[in-house]
């Protein structure tokens, strides 16, 4: 019995950070298309991971990876995505 609950910690440990994931202004355009373009390979990256330096170089990074299985990422929701980790980031 014992052994078990180390299992079920590191589970709830898992669904929590999975299920409840809170960002900065949920509610901003920026934020919005970050959750939907940025969740297509890996889960949702946290904004305050990483400086605006960082978030440049991670886009610039980004972008080929979308290049190379030809999913289209505008230069407009670029932009938008780049202000809103600009403004939340490290
Ligand atoms: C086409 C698929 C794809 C899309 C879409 C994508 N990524 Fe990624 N991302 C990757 C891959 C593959 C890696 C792993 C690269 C590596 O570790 O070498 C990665 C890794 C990352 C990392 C590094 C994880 C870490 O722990 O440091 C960050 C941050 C990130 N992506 C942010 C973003 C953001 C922001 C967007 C939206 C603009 C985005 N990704 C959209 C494929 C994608």
């Amino acid at each position: 019995m014992l052994k078990v609950l180390p299992m079920i910690l590191v589970s709830v440990f898992l669904i929590s950070c999975a299920g409840t994931q809170t960002i900065p202004e949920p509610k901003s355009p920026g934020a919005r298309l970050y959750q939907e373009r940025c969740t297509k390979c890996h889960g949702l990256p946290g904004v305050t991971r990483h400086t605006p330096e960082q978030w440049d170089q991670l886009l610039v990074m980004m972008d080929d990876f979308m290049q190379e299985k030809n999913i289209a990422f505008p230069d407009q929701e670029k932009e938008l995505i780049r202000n809103y980790l600009h403004r939340n980031a490290k």
